[in-house]
């Protein structure tokens, strides 16, 4: 378990389901006021249950990550429940599968909408009051693939790639002022329930059979990383990519 995060407003996008998920719950557990947001408030809720039941505080907020004003008012609501927001998870993503020449313009801009621009105007609406208090961690959730490149996800893996180039730039700029950024790459994770009614399918055996960990990772994995990046224990991390990915970045 690392440091606690006791006193700690955390807002993690696309928290109401998956990965994000298991992100909010981890900072919860640790301590954290954890702020679910995505566009289901019928998930969204459940989250915020979930982690009330075991004892943790969350409030949920609805946001479509589709522009930088709907970027921009979902920090301004998340900073109103606690006054203020000291960790930033940009999770929320998607990942259309399509060849270059298949992919339509709307779901080229969906993708770079949701996984490049709202954790651009995410930092820029919330980063400065970090650095008025002098601390402030975000985590960029990228993937294995932004290095890799995929062919059939080439709109996908190039915007990790995109939101890789920004951590870097971010981690360069806000550093000095107390605020870390770093990043975790998920290799293929799938929840337990869904590991379970794909066990045996041909496609999903090639993925393992390619995979050093020879198994699916897990999102509460991904959750146990962010929070050790989050955490006081990561405090001389800047610039970080961490790979949780059962090896799959490997060349
Ligand atoms: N699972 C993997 O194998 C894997 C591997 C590498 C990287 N990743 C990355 O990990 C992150 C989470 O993936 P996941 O597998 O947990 O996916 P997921 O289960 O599909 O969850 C995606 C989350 O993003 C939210 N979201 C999507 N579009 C949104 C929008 N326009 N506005 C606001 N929220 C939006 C969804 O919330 P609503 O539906 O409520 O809007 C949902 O909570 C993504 O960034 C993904 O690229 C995943």
């Amino acid at each position: 378990m690392s440091t606690p995060l006791n006193g700690k407003t955390a807002l993690v996008t696309g928290s109401t389901s998956g990965i994000g998920r298991a992100i909010a719950d981890a900072l919860a557990e640790r301590g954290a006021h954890v702020i679910v947001s995505g566009r289901n408030a019928e998930r969204g809720e459940q989250a915020v249950a979930g982690i009330r039941e075991a004892g943790g505080k969350a409030d949920f907020i609805a946001a479509d990550l589709a522009s930088a004003d709907s970027a921009r008012a979902l920090a301004e609501q998340a900073r109103a429940v606690t006054g203020q927001i000291d960790i930033l998870v940009n999770n929320a993503g998607v990942f259309p599968e399509g060849f270059t020449v298949d992919t339509a313009e709307d779901v080229f801009d969906t993708v770079y909408n949701t996984n490049v621009k709202a954790p651009f105007f995410l930092v820029a609406a919330l980063v400065p009051a970090m650095i008025e208090r002098g601390s402030g961690a975000v985590v960029n959730i990228s993937s294995f693939a932004a290095d890799k490149a995929a062919p059939d996800r080439a709109a996908y893996s190039s915007s990790k790639a995109a939101l890789n180039n920004l951590t870097k730039a971010w981690a360069k700029q806000y550093g000095p002022s107390g605020v870390r950024v770093n990043s975790v790459a998920p290799g293929p994770v799938l929840p337990e329930e869904v590991q379970a009614a794909i066990a045996g399918d041909p496609r999903a055996s090639a993925v393992l059979d390619a995979l050093p960990a020879r198994r699916f990772g897990l999102p509460r994995e991904i959750g146990a990383a962010v929070a050790y990046l989050a955490s006081d224990d990561a405090a001389f991390v800047h610039g970080a990519f961490l790979s949780v990915d059962g090896g799959a970045g490997l060349a």
